[in-house]
């Protein structure tokens, strides 16, 4: 099996390369990455050397550059994780979001029409739902909840899942689709809230919580994600959507106390800051259709995979501080100087 992971330089596609590497000792697997500010090939030093991996750098909006790579590798499976995936950017800067999220899915969709392939899997999120009440707990999105995007990321998210959609109507194209919770772990990029929070407590900095901290997400640890994928691929119905995740909510203040607690920090480092516009408040899985029909649950809930992702980022200081001494710097002033 030949499978394609693209943006696997990034959090989540970096994770799934390693997962599947070392899952299946018979399957190739070919990253290819645009090295945007989120891509880097530290996450994937481990693997470089395996002789079942391949890098390759370029741009899925890229149309010859993506037809030729499909042309020579062949592809039996695509699973798309390259996007632009924070909220704030979307905000700041919405065109890239649009260039790479949909342009760049419809790209790889027409690669796939041309040349063939076993199955189309697009990595999409909860956000595409819009967000619930935090005074509604009964409430859950399911695969019918309506679309209905806040962000231009999500949007962004949405229209890429509507063209996949449209390609298995119209060209049969057998695709599949899923929508992850809010996902944390090792190598995740210290832009969001989880690795942010930890770096900046490591450095006694100020933790910046929007509003009054009291939205709601629901996380997942990044390899349970990985494993829903791979089980997807292999046993999910064509045509489907799979939401992933389920039952491990937590406030964004909890989630920073945590980690202050965790790190034997004070909470005087709490630094309430101007909210996010449009800032959703409450993200939450039912995730009763993919443990029904394909047996999986998260396996490392929020307590444990904490503890662990902490770990992580102590015992693996050089990759996050390498990231936040670059460009990383003039990132972080334009967006919480004047907050
Ligand atoms: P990330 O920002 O860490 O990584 C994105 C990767 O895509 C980077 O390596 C980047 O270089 C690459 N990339 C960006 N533009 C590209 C282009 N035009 N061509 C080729 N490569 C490109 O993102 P992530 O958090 O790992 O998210 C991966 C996917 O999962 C995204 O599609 C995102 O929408 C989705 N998702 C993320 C979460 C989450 O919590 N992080 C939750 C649900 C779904
Ligand atoms: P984030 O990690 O950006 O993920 P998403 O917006 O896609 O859910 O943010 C998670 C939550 O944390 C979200 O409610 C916004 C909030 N947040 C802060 O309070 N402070 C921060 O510095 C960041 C990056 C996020």
């Amino acid at each position: 099996m030949k499978i394609i992971v693209t943006g696997g330089a990034g959090f989540i596609g970096g994770n799934f390369v390693h997962y599947m590497l070392k899952k299946y000792n018979d399957y190739k697997i070919i990253c290819l990455d645009k090295l945007t500010y989120a891509g880097n090939l530290e996450t994937l030093a481990p693997v470089m050397e395996n002789k079942n991996f391949k890098f390759v750098k370029g741009d899925i909006a890229d149309r010859e550059f993506v037809y030729n790579l499909f042309e020579e590798e062949k592809p039996d499976i695509i699973v798309n994780f390259a996007a632009e995936s924070h909220v704030d950017r979307s905000i700041e800067d919405p065109g890239i979001f649009l260039q790479t999220n949909v342009i760049g899915t419809g790209v790889l969709l027409d690669a796939c029409k041309k040349y063939g392939i076993k199955r189309y899997h697009q990595v999409s999120t909860d956000e595409v739902y819009g967000d619930l009440p935090l005074d509604r707990p009964d409430l859950f999105f399911t695969e019918s909840t309506p679309l209905h995007t806040s962000s231009p990321y999500s949007a962004s998210k949405a229209s890429a899942d509507l063209l996949v959609q449209a390609y298995h109507r119209t060209f049969k194209l057998p695709i599949t689709i899923s929508r992850c919770s809010n996902n944390y772990g090792p190598y995740h990029f210290p832009e969001k809230l989880i690795p942010l929070m930890i770096a900046n407590a490591l450095n006694d900095k100020q933790l910046p919580v929007y509003g009054k901290g009291e939205n709601v997400r629901d996380w997942l640890y990044v390899e349970d994600h990985c494993r829903a994928i791979d089980m997807i691929i292999h046993n999910g119905r064509v045509g489907e959507v799979y939401n992933i995740g389920g039952h491990n909510e937590r406030t964004n203040l909890e989630v920073v106390k945590t980690i202050i607690k965790e790190l034997g920090k004070s909470e005087d480092l709490i630094k309430y800051v101007t909210d996010r516009p449009g800032h959703d408040m409450r993200y939450a899985i039912d995730p009763t259709k993919i443990k029904e029909e394909l047996g999986w649950e998260p396996e490392t809930l929020f307590d444990e995979g904490i503890k662990k992702t902490i770990k992580w980022y102590l015992d693996n200081k050089e990759w996050w501080t390498n990231i936040i001494n670059g460009e990383y710097q003039n990132y972080y002033k334009k967006m919480y100087e004047n907050k």
